[in-house]
């Protein structure tokens, strides 16, 4: 029988669709065994200054189809310090939590691995619309901004169309190219960039884009990874050297909002209930993890160690689909 009488959750770093479905399960799981559940509101800084709220099973009503998180986000400097770490300790042991919940990226996953050295156990819950987070396959958000993205670029192969230009989309994915290979590859795209492969812009665009005016294409999409640098100057260039009239998106902090998918509410769901039962089975310093559509766990340190890399096959599919 565990000892747990009463958890937190917090959110923390980039916020991503699916993040209030996760704080729901949280809470609604917490209910379910019969134990208290707080929210600690605007990440780690809410354990700094105790700005906490009650989170029982009906505050959540409703939260499941919104974007964004109920509990606000921040980054928190001071929570990498000394003092602010032993502030955040502190304020756990005078509310009698006894676990916390922590949804978001590898920086909010630091944290937690910190706030656990002080003897606060955590779970790691993976949100992110970058999908970046090595040790899972899978991150809450991902596959809402790819629909996000994905909607953009089909409303801008419209115009494109009837004007016969050039649409160079910027997407984000900070310095992972996840987003990029999925949108590029669902949206029909000439061409992907992604950080993690060069690319012969000669041959993998302007080229490209030569033989397809040859074989009477109408208009062209460009998917660039904002990790890759400058998409202004990618659509500049395709100007200049193919003569082919370029615009240039980017697609911004659009992608980080709207009603999550239904498989961003069941993966925050299910992710965040196995972070509940983590905690209840007396673990700690865990991130929860999704590989091979199972949902499972590992240590948080050794999950800040592994790599991730684009998968090769599918950008070997998105280059195969552009002859
Ligand atoms: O990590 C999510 C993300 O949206 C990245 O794709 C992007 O680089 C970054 O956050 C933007 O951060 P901010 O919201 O602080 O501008």
């Amino acid at each position: 029988m565990s000892n747990i009488k009463r958890i937190g959750v917090l959110t923390s770093g980039g916020d991503a669709p699916g993040m209030n479905a996760a704080v729901r399960a949280v809470a609604r799981t917490a209910a379910y065994y019969n134990i208290s559940c707080l929210g600690i509101r605007r990440g780690y800084n809410g354990l700094i200054n105790g700005d906490i709220i009650d989170l029982d099973a009906r505050s959540v009503n409703g939260i499941i189809s919104r974007g964004g998180t109920m509990l606000y986000t921040a980054r928190c400097p001071e929570f990498m310090t000394e003092d602010g770490l032993k502030k955040a300790a502190s304020t756990c042991k005078y509310l009698g939590i006894n676990g916390i919940v922590c949804i978001g990226g590898d920086g909010t996953f630091r944290g937690a691995r910190d706030l656990a050295s002080m003897g606060i156990p955590t779970i790691g819950v993976p949100a992110t619309i970058d999908n970046d987070i090595s040790s899972t396959q899978y991150s809450i958000g991902f596959d809402t901004a790819c629909n996000t993205a994905l909607d953009a670029v089909d409303k801008l192969r419209d115009t494109m169309q009837s004007h016969e230009r050039c649409s160079v989309v910027e997407v984000m994915g900070r310095h992972a190219g996840h987003l990029a290979l999925y949108v590029g590859i669902a949206c029909g795209a000439t061409a992907v960039l992604v950080p993690e492969q060069e690319m012969n812009f000669e041959e993998d665009i302007i080229e490209k884009i030569r033989m397809g005016r040859i074989n009477k294409r109408s208009h062209f999409i460009i998917i660039v990874a904002e990790g890759v640098g400058n998409a202004i100057e990618v659509s500049r260039r395709i100007q200049e050297e193919t003569g082919i009239d370029s615009r240039v998106t980017i697609l911004g902090h659009i992608q980080r909002g709207g009603s999550p998918t239904a498989r961003d509410r069941v993966m925050a769901s299910r992710m965040g209930a196995y972070a509940v039962e983590t905690l209840l089975a007396g673990k700690s310093n865990r991130v929860v993890c999704n590989v091979n559509s199972e949902i499972t766990d590992f240590d948080i340190t050794e999950a800040l160690n592994m790599h991730k890399d684009i998968n090769q096959q599918m950008y070997n599919i998105s280059k195969m689909m552009a002859v």
